[in-house]
C-alpha cells in the first residue's frame, strides 16, 4: 500500500446551507473517498452573508467580519472532520477550500467574483495549509473563473465511446458535458438549481428547503409563468458562461410573479421544480441526443426533482453519481481537494474550452500554516 496522500475539500456553494468537508486520499493519482462532514451554516451568518449578497452601506465591516467569521466556520468543519477520524492535521498535505461566493459578476467589466472565508484564519485554527482563491486566476485571464469542476469531472468520471453529463444541481445548476471521444468536455450554468424553490418556500413556508418536493409534488405547474420563467436571456447566450443569485433571486422572481394574478403558492413551487428541470433539460439535449446524465449536489436527493427530469429527458438515462461510485452530496467538494492537489503538484486546473480563460493555469493561492 502506497503511503496516503491526504487532501481535504471544502466547499459551500450558493445554497448557503451548509460547509461539507470531505477528506480523501490522493495516492493512487485520483482522490478516494475517506470521510465527510457537514458543518451546518448558523443562522446569524446566513442572515450576514444574504444581506451581503445585496449591495447596502457600511459593507466592508460586513465584508471583513463574514470574511473571518466564514473562515473560523469552515476551520471548525476541517476540525470536526478530523476528530471523526482520527487522523492527524500534520497527516494533511493541504486543503482546498473554494469559500462561500457573495459577489460573482463575470459580465462587468472588469469581470470579477469574489469569495470569502479568511484562508488565513482556517490554516490558523486547523494547522494545515490552505490553498484557496481558485477562480479569480481564471478571471485574470479573460475567464468566467467557472465553472472549475469539469476537469475534475473529466478525470474521474469520463468513458470511451459514451456520452455523459455530469449535472450538478446545487443553489444554481451546472453541466460538464464529456463527449464519447473523450476528447471534447463543455461545462457551463445552467440555470437555477435548488435556489429559487429554497427561497420560495423559505418565504411561504419558513422552511429552508422543500423536503423531497413535496410541496412541489403538491401543485400544478402554470404553464404561462413557466414559458415566462423560461424566456430569459440568459437561456439563449452561448457558454462559455456562469451565473449566480445575481441574477436568479426571490426579487427577480417577485417580478415574474407579478405579471400573473394570484398563483396557488404550491402550484408556484411546482413550476419552479419544472423551471429547474426544463432549462436543464433543453441544454443537455442541445449536447447529446441520449447519452448517460449523472446528477450530484443536493438535488439528487430530491425524488420529485429526479423523476420529473427522466420524464423531460425520456431518450436519456438519468440517474446519481452514486451509481459511478461517488456519493452526490460531496462531488463538489471531492472536486475541490483535488484542485488543491493540482496546485500542490503544479499542475492547472481550469479548462480554457469551459471557462474561456486565455489558458489552462495553475489557480489558487497558497496560506501556509507555520
Ligand atoms: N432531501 C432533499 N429534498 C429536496 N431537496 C434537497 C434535499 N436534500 C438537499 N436538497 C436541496 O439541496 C440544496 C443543497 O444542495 P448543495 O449541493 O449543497 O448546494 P450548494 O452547492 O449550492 O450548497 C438544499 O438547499 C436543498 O434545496
Ligand atoms: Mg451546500
Amino acid at each position: 500500500m502506497p503511503k496516503p496522500q491526504y487532501y481535504i475539500g471544502l466547499m459551500s456553494g450558493t445554497s448557503m446551507d451548509g460547509v461539507d468537508a470531505v477528506l480523501v486520499d490522493s495516492a493512487s493519482g485520483t482522490p478516494t473517498f475517506v470521510a465527510a462532514h457537514t458543518e451546518d451554516m448558523p443562522a446569524h451568518i446566513l442572515s450576514g452573508l444574504q444581506r451581503l449578497c445585496v449591495p447596502a452601506n457600511n459593507e466592508i465591516n460586513q465584508l471583513g467580519q463574514l470574511d473571518r467569521n466564514v473562515g473560523q466556520l469552515f476551520a471548525k468543519a476541517v476540525n470536526a472532520l478530523l476528530e471523526k477520524t482520527g487522523i492527524q492535521a500534520n497527516d494533511v498535505i493541504a486543503i482546498g477550500s473554494h469559500g462561500q461566493t457573495i459577489r460573482h459578476m463575470p459580465n462587468l467589466d472588469p469581470s470579477f467574483t469574489l469569495q470569502i472565508g479568511d484562508a488565513n484564519t482556517i490554516a490558523a485554527l486547523t494547522g494545515i495549509d490552505v490553498i484557496a482563491d481558485f477562480r479569480r486566476k481564471d478571471i485574470a485571464l479573460g475567464g468566467q473563473g467557472a465553472p472549475l469542476v469539469p476537469a475534475f469531472h473529466q478525470q474521474v468520471f469520463a468513458k470511451a465511446n459514451q456520452d455523459r453529463v455530469i449535472l450538478n444541481i446545487g443553489g444554481i445548476a451546472n453541466i460538464t458535458f464529456l463527449s464519447h471521444d473523450n476528447d471534447t468536455v463543455i461545462g457551463f450554468d445552467t440555470g437555477p438549481g435548488n435556489g429559487l424553490m429554497d427561497a420560495f418556500i423559505q418565504q411561504e413556508k419558513q422552511l429552508t428547503f422543500d423536503e423531497d418536493g413535496l410541496w412541489a409534488q403538491s401543485g400544478e405547474v402554470h404553464k404561462p409563468l413557466l414559458t415566462q420563467l423560461l424566456s430569459h436571456t440568459y437561456f439563449a447566450m452561448e457558454y462559455p458562461k456562469s451565473t449566480g443569485r445575481e441574477l436568479f433571486n426571490r426579487d427577480w422572481l417577485e417580478q415574474q410573479l407579478a405579471n400573473f394574478g394570484q398563483i396557488e403558492p404550491a402550484d408556484v413551487q411546482a413550476t419552479l421544480l419544472d423551471f429547474t428541470c426544463y432549462s436543464i433539460a433543453n441544454d443537455i439535449r442541445r449536447l447529446t441526443s441520449n447519452g448517460e446524465v449523472f446528477v450530484c449536489g443536493g438535488g439528487a436527493l430530491n425524488p420529485v426533482l429526479m423523476t420529473r427530469l427522466q420524464q423531460i429527458l425520456a431518450n436519456h438515462s438519468v440517474s446519481s453519481t452514486a451509481d459511478l461510485g461517488i456519493n452526490p452530496k460531496w462531488v463538489e467538494a471531492i472536486a475541490f481537494a483535488w484542485l488543491a492537489m493540482r496546485f500542490i503538484n503544479h499542475l492547472p486546473g481550469n479548462l480554457p474550452a469551459v471557462t474561456g480563460a486565455s489558458k489552462a493555469a495553475i489557480l489558487g493561492g497558497l496560506y501556509k500554516a507555520d
